[in-house]
Formats: structure tokens, sequence, C-alpha cells
């Protein structure tokens, strides 16, 4: 059975096939509010671009509802927890939506408002676990 998200998987492929996306969701990312670089200042971003590649991965899914991504899901909420190493305040998970989104509308040769849409929709979904567990 097809799932529900199929096109933006294939919408990720064609961002990870594209030059520097990742690059670019943090160039972005980083410059969209004042608190955020600062809390990348220690980050070995060789390491955390593939931490991303795969969390954006994990997403897509848990959207999706495949259960089997649930405890990454259950890991990333922990890492960014009051209590876990990263801890990220609801309120900045806004920025890292449109900043995502940005990059994919410019390195997604078929991106649309509707798929950017859709993009925002399933992003939610995890943004949501993380939040509900701060
Ligand atoms: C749905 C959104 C997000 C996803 C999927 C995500 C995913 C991840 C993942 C997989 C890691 C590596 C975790 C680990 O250390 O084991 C990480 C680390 C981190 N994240 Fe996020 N994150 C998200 C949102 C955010 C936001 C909104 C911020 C800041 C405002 C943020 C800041 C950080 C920082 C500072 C680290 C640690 C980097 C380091 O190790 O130095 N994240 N994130």
């Amino acid at each position: 059975m097809a799932n529900q998200y199929d096109d933006l998987q294939a919408s990720y492929g064609r961002c990870l096939r594209a030059n520097g996306f990742i690059e670019r969701f943090y160039e972005v990312f980083l410059a969209s509010h004042p608190d955020i670089a600062p809390m990348f200042a220690k980050t070995d971003f060789r390491q955390q671009r593939l931490a991303l590649r795969r969390g954006i991965s994990i997403a897509i899914s848990h959207a999706d509802g495949m259960a089997m991504v649930r405890r990454g899901v259950d890991e990333m909420a922990q890492a960014h927890s009051r209590q876990g190493r990263t801890p990220v305040r609801p309120s900045l998970y806004a920025y890292w939506i449109d900043s995502l989104l940005a990059a994919v509308r410019e390195k997604d040769p078929q991106a649309t408002p509707a798929l950017l849409e859709r993009w925002r929709a399933a992003m939610s979904v995890t943004v949501g676990s993380f939040t509900a567990g701060y």
C-alpha cells in the first residue's frame, strides 16, 4: 500500500541529490533567530549533518504513521527535552520548519506551494511529538 507521504520521500531524495541541501538548511536556520547560532557554537557539523539527514527521514516516516521509527522519534524528543542533552524550547521549532521549507524550495526542482505545505504538515507531526515530551 502506498504511504501518504511518498511524495515527500521523493522530494527529500531530490533535495539530497542536489548539492548542499543540509548545509543550506543550517545556513538559513542559524541565521533565522538570534538564539539559535549560539546553541551550535560547539557543534561538529560533519556529524550534525548526518544526524539531521537521518532525523528528517525519521520525521517523514513518523508522519506516515510508521511504528518502526517510534524509537528514533523518542530519542530525538528526549535529546531536545528540558532534561535532555540539547533542550529546545518549543517556540523555536517554527524557525526549524520555516528554514527546512526554504531549503526544500531552493533545492527541489519540483517544489510547489502545495508540496511545501505537505512538508509543513508532516514536520509538524514530529515537532508535536517533541513539544509534547518537552
Ligand atoms: C523537528 C525538528 C528537529 C529535528 C528532527 C532535530 C534533530 C536533531 C538530531 C537527530 C540531533 C542529534 C541528536 C543527538 O545528539 O543525539 C540534534 C541535535 C541538536 N539539535 Fe536538533 N532537531 C530539531 C530541531 C531543533 C531545533 C528547533 C533546535 C534549536 C533551536 C535544535 C538544536 C539542536 C542542537 C543545538 C543540537 C546539538 C548539536 C551538537 O551536538 O552540538 N534542533 N537535533
